[in-house]
């Protein structure tokens, strides 16, 4: 039995404690959380593990094995995690999928080498990028105008890419998308494969997919050679949890343990390793039938949706190319005459419901197996009540949205390291180069990395988001931008 030191002698409220005050605050409220962690508020849990999590706070004490020399339990875990996940070799990240990206690319890359990258990726890909000394060729996925979301990436624009850039060593693409869209990677590996390149997946949003056939198969399953899963975004497992998966004979695995090592904590969480133990142990187990589940509570909000509302759902009828991960709810709520940003403050505020992401045309909803019929009825009567309140208010056309283009490169990352930056207003920043990445978060898609010249569209762009009260990374407090002083 446990003897907390403090209960008896401090009250925690009278600690002065913002973060944990505000978490409290949170979970008190009793929200309807269709964000991540996957275990939404500990729901999807195992009850013994979730009452005893303070208990599995180890270290690396003897019988636990060493996450980065492991021939014990943690070695036992991760080989069932290969077989679990189609792999032939899997590595437990707890530092989230971030760190397996890193290790990755520094793997495929040495200083220098160029490798193919899919544009819609997310912060971690050009950090990875910036310490590998990468030089990048990005592929412009497929935009929707319909929706202001990035689509498909196309298996010709890839092997466009590689014909252009023969001495590149890889690709590194993101499937699923944010917005749960997946390229056909089958079709897409077959290329790759046939120039001798390597393609690594961020499938950072996938850890659930191929456990059930009514969702779209997964990296591993479709041929990549290395890809990354955070588990603790669609699975129930723990923030931070993540996989590293393998199945190429293309992958020097000593070279990828000599990053993996340099990139892990020496301390790793056995919370959060365990939670990756079990949420494995539960998908292998059980994973169709409660995705089965899953979906037939998302059919349910769909026919609601399109019967119902003005409103649109995404779905394979608005791609072309590529299949869509259903159990990613992406609203689109233009017909409604406001932004996505004023919809979701409305959930927030007066539904007690949260949602993943939004913008200034969409709701990202994301849903997993610890979400219950409870939880979609919930949703269902929100998004109902508000459409119809709305539906009176304003009757808009349709968006339509202007892609953004992929900006010039000016200066090389490598070229970048000590550079100096200058903070200015937008307006004033446009033709000169941006020394920061700027990311409007979420999705987390770079709109500027660093070294790339911003263009007037770039800055009108931000200025709209910015106006709309959405959230920009990579700017200051003034909203402003910085440059590189040449
Ligand atoms: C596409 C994509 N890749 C990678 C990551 C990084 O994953 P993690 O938070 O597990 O480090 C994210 C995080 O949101 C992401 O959206």
């Amino acid at each position: 039995m446990l003897k907390l030191l403090y209960q008896k002698e401090v009250e925690i409220k009278t600690l002065n404690t913002p973060i944990y005050n505000s978490v409290k605050k949170y979970w008190q409220s009793s929200p309807i959380s269709f964000h991540m962690p996957g275990h939404k508020l500990g729901k999807g849990l195992m009850r013994e593990f979730a009452e005893n999590m303070a208990l599995c706070d180890l270290t690396e004490i003897p019988g636990l094995d060493v996450l980065h020399y492991p021939d014990g339990i943690i070695k036992d875990a991760q080989e069932l995690a290969a077989k679990a996940f189609s792999a032939d070799k899997t590595f437990f990240l707890v530092n989230g999928s971030t760190s397996g990206i890193q290790t990755l690319i520094l793997t495929l890359c040495k200083p220098g080498d160029k490798l193919i990258v899919s544009r819609d990726c997310h912060r971690s890909v050009i950090y990875g990028m910036f310490m590998a000394g990468v030089t990048p060729v990005y592929v412009k996925p497929r935009f929707n105008s319909k929706f202001g979301i990035s689509s498909v990436i196309l298996p010709q624009d890839i092997e466009h890419a590689i014909k252009e850039n023969p001495d590149a060593v890889g690709v590194l693409i993101t499937r699923p998308n944010y917005y749960g869209i997946c390229s056909d990677l089958f079709n897409i590996s077959q290329i790759v494969h046939s120039y001798g390149k390597v393609l690594a997946v961020d499938e950072a949003h996938g850890a659930h997919l191929g456990f059930n056939s009514r969702v779209p198969q997964s990296a591993m399953q479709l041929g990549a050679d290395i890809c990354v899963q955070s588990a603790h975004k669609t699975l129930p497992a723990l923030t931070q949890g993540a996989y590293l998966h393998v199945k190429s004979h293309r992958i020097d695995i000593d070279r990828l343990l000599f990053y993996f090592r340099m990139l892990q904590t020496t301390s790793p969480s056995y919370i959060i390793m365990s939670s990756l133990d079990i949420a494995r142990a539960v998908m292998e187990e059980k994973g169709e039938k409660l995705l089965d589940e899953l979906l037939s509570h998302i059919r349910g909000f769909e026919e609601l949706i399109l019967g119902n509302t003005s409103l649109k759902l995404l779905s394979e009828n608005h791609i072309h190319g590529g299949k869509v991960d259903r159990t990613r709810l992406v609203i689109n709520v233009s017909s409604l005459g406001e932004t996505g940003f004023h919809i979701g403050k409305i959930l927030r505020e007066e539904y007690r419901l949260l949602v993943e992401m939004a913008d200034l045309y969409n709701l990202v909803c994301i849903a997993t197996v610890s979400d219950g019929k409870e939880d979609f009825a919930n949703l269902s009567k929100a998004v109902d009540e508000i459409s119809s309140k709305f539906k009176k208010a304003s009757d808009k056309a349709d968006i339509y949205v202007e892609e953004l283009e992929i900006p010039e490169q000016k200066i090389a990352f490598k070229d970048l390291i000590g550079a100096k930056g200058k903070w200015t207003g937008l307006k004033d920043s446009i033709g000169k180069v941006s020394l920061g990445m700027v990311v409007p978060y979420p999705p987390g898609i770079p709109v500027l990395c660093p070294g790339e010249v911003i263009s007037r569209n770039i800055a009108q762009y931000l200025n709209r988001i910015i106006a709309s009260g959405g959230m920009v990374n990579g700017l200051s407090s003034l909203k402003e931008i910085e440059v590189i002083e040449l």
